[in-house]
């Protein structure tokens, strides 16, 4: 098999490309399969690839009428029409904009008064809806997928989770005072993502390039909750240049991607 790469990794120019490509990918996934399970992420990093999908929507290129979809994490505390919460963020951004059945969308209850047993009933649904397909996800700055921050257990499920002193600091740029930012929040676990049939991560500019290598090439920790991706067996990431500039072997996956685009072309 030429493909080989334990990650598949996918270098662009910039942010605009990253957007393009990872659009382009999730398009190509649910034209194969128009009832995939999704995964969704926030955080500002999807935002351009949610425009791109509704491009393509748009210009009748895919139909997410099929498909289903499972936010990663919610603030607790926010009720859903919150413009902070991830539920609003989503709708805002790429649900309401796509022929989304809204019966096929599933949320984070971040104000229920049992947790614990909202978080079985989102890993039944899961199951029910016979498992996730593609969890599209960005990465935190210390390393955490979805809300999974440094030294969560790495077959954590989909539980409460007392968030890092840098994730608030981090986010704090969406809300209007630093001390009204969620300290808890609702996470997929990372053993609910490693139960994805296929991981797509997305990562820019150069703020992100220590944590790109480190969930690529950095040892396998559950203090950097992202490199546990290295064991899953299908995961892309797509970055650009600045993203990578902290990646040792970043000519090797290039020309990896190029010995494929040429088999591919023949
Ligand atoms: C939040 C979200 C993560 C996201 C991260 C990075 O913490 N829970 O899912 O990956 O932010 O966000 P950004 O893309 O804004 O850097």
């Amino acid at each position: 098999m030429l493909y080989y790469c334990a990650v598949r990794v996918i270098l662009v120019r910039d942010y605009d490309q990253v957007s393009v490509r990872a659009a382009q990918f999730v398009a190509d996934e649910i034209k194969k399969n128009p009832s995939l399970v999704l995964g969704l992420p926030t955080g500002s990093t999807p935002v351009g690839m949610y425009k791109e999908l509704v491009k393509l929507f748009q210009s009748g290129t895919i139909s997410f009428k099929k498909a289903s979809a499972f936010q990663l994490d919610e603030y607790v505390g926010l009720a859903p029409d919150h413009p902070q919460s991830y539920q609003f963020f989503l709708k805002d951004h790429f649900l309401d904009n796509v022929d989304f059945p809204a019966s096929n969308a599933h949320f984070l209850d971040g104000m229920s008064q049992d947790i614990p047993k909202t978080c079985d009933i989102y890993e039944t649904s899961i199951r029910k809806s016979g498992g996730l397909g593609l969890v599209i996800l960005g990465i935190g700055r210390d390393g955490h997928i979805a809300f999974n921050e440094p030294g969560s257990s790495l077959s954590s499920r989909t539980r409460l989770k007392t968030l890092d002193h840098t994730t608030i600091r981090d986010n704090a740029r969406f809300f209007d005072q630093p001390e009204d930012v969620p300290k808890f929040a609702v996470t997929m676990g990372v053993g609910t993502i490693m139960d994805s049939k296929m991981v797509l991560l997305l990562a820019s500019g150069r703020n992100k390039a220590q944590v790109v290598s480190d969930v690529v090439e950095g040892p396998m920790t559950a203090m950097v909750t992202g490199s546990i991706l290295q064991m899953h067996p299908k995961v892309t990431v797509i970055i650009d240049g600045e993203a990578a500039t902290r990646l040792r072997r970043l000519d090797y996956y290039t020309k990896v991607e190029e010995m494929w685009d040429e088999k591919l072309s023949v």
